[in-house]
This record gives C-alpha cells, sequence and structure tokens, in this order.
C-alpha cells in the first residue's frame, strides 16, 4: 500500500480552470472590470448553467449584481500574466484592463459585460441565482452565448479546444492543459476509432 498523509480539510481541490471574468456595472461613466476566478464550474446542461463563487468585497462582485451578467473568458499562455494581473489588484484601485492591456469589447447576448478580445473562448451568463456559502456567495449563471476562437476550428467545422492550452489553477501554480492523454470513451475505443480519434488529436 502506498503512503500517504492526512491534511487538515481544505479545498484541495486542483488543478482547477482558470479563467477571467469580465463585468460592468450600470450608468454612463461605468468601465469594464475583471477578475480572476478559479473557483468556476459547470452545473446543469439543459439549460446550460455555470457557476462562479466570489468574495462579496470584490469590486465585480458589485458590478456583477448591478447588470446580472458575466462573462467567462478562459484564458490561454498568452494572457497567463493579465490572469494573474486580475487576481492580485482590484478594479476598485484603477483601471485594470488598461494595465493589463487587454481590451474590453461587445459580447454577443450581452447589454453591459463585455468579453475579452484574443481570448480562446467566451460564454456570455446571466446571472439567475445566488447562494451565500460563507467566505463566498456561489453565482448561477445561464450561459446564453458562446464565442470561440476561429482559429481553434478545423476547416471540417470541427473544435479543437485542447489546442487552445488553457490554463489551470493548481495549489498557487499556474498550469497549461494542452496534453491529449485520451477522449471520452477512449478506455473501452475499438482499436480502429481509438486511432483515428488520437490521429485527429494529434497524438
Ligand atoms: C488565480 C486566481 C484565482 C482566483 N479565484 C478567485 C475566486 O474564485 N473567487 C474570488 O472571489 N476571488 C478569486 N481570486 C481573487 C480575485 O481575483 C482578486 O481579489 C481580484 O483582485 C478581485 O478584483 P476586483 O476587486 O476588481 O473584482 C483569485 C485570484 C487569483 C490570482
Amino acid at each position: 500500500m502506498s503512503d500517504y498523509r492526512t491534511l487538515p480539510p481544505a479545498t484541495m481541490l486542483s488543478p482547477v480552470p482558470a479563467v477571467l471574468v469580465s463585468c460592468r456595472g450600470v450608468g454612463e461613466d461605468a468601465r469594464p472590470n475583471a477578475l480572476a476566478v478559479a473557483w468556476t464550474g459547470t452545473v446543469c446542461s439543459h439549460p446550460p448553467m455555470v457557476s462562479i463563487s466570489l468574495k462579496p468585497e470584490r469590486y465585480s462582485f458589485e458590478l456583477i449584481r448591478q447588470s446580472g451578467e458575466f462573462v467567462i473568458n478562459a484564458a490561454d499562455a498568452a494572457h497567463a500574466k493579465a490572469l494573474d494581473h486580475c487576481g492580485v489588484r482590484s478594479g476598485r484601485d484603477g483601471d485594470k484592463l488598461k494595465a493589463c492591456g487587454l481590451e474590453a469589447v461587445p459580447m454577443e447576448g450581452m447589454a453591459c459585460a463585455p468579453r475579452l478580445e484574443g481570448f480562446p473562448m467566451s460564454l456570455g451568463c446571466r446571472l439567475r441565482q445566488e447562494i451565500p456559502l460563507g467566505s463566498h456567495v456561489l453565482m448561477l449563471g445561464e450561459v446564453t452565448a458562446v464565442m470561440i476562437r476561429d482559429d481553434l476550428f478545423d476547416s471540417d467545422g470541427s473544435l479543437h479546444l485542447e489546442r487552445a492550452g488553457l490554463v489551470c489553477y493548481s495549489h498557487g501554480v499556474y498550469q497549461r492543459a494542452s496534453d491529449v492523454l485520451g477522449f471520452f470513451g477512449w478506455s473501452v475505443a475499438r482499436p480502429e476509432v481509438y486511432q483515428r480519434r488520437m490521429e485527429a488529436l494529434g497524438r
């Protein structure tokens, strides 16, 4: 039997996706903002729903509540530094997007919340429910639009998100998730299906 160590209870589940959540308040002088979020997840297929878990003291928390919208932008390595910056500075103290050279552009289906230009994938979400849990409030959003960068599609229309090299966050460390090991059902796939699918995945 392998040796293990027991640690005190903690949110050790790692790696998790690390995303930049963009938002904007309401009003004429409202400017866009974004924060890094590692506590995000998929919670329902029909309707398509995702979650973000935010501390109520985050500036973005107020903005998302005002507009009832947020956009989840999945980060790749090219945006990993901006992701970190937006996770250690608050929009209350200045324009983080400008500081990182990020451009907020209109997101399909959103009235207020922008997406971030150049990111591999953006999900436009309408805030449907808030669940206060303690330190964090779980915000459930219904995905109303998905925008994916064109270069991640093959000429036959198939999507290859695995080529984006999306960033994960693992216990204080950023990592790239681009190492393909298999595909859904590979453990039981027929040899010819396995070979065809793995070749399509560049393996
Ligand atoms: C990698 C990373 C992940 C983070 N994940 C979360 C998170 O899931 N929820 C949260 O409330 N804050 C999270 N933070 C902290 C916020 O991003 C940070 O407090 C940010 O400065 C808030 O910005 P704002 O005040 O402009 O909204 C994370 C920070 C980093 C660096």
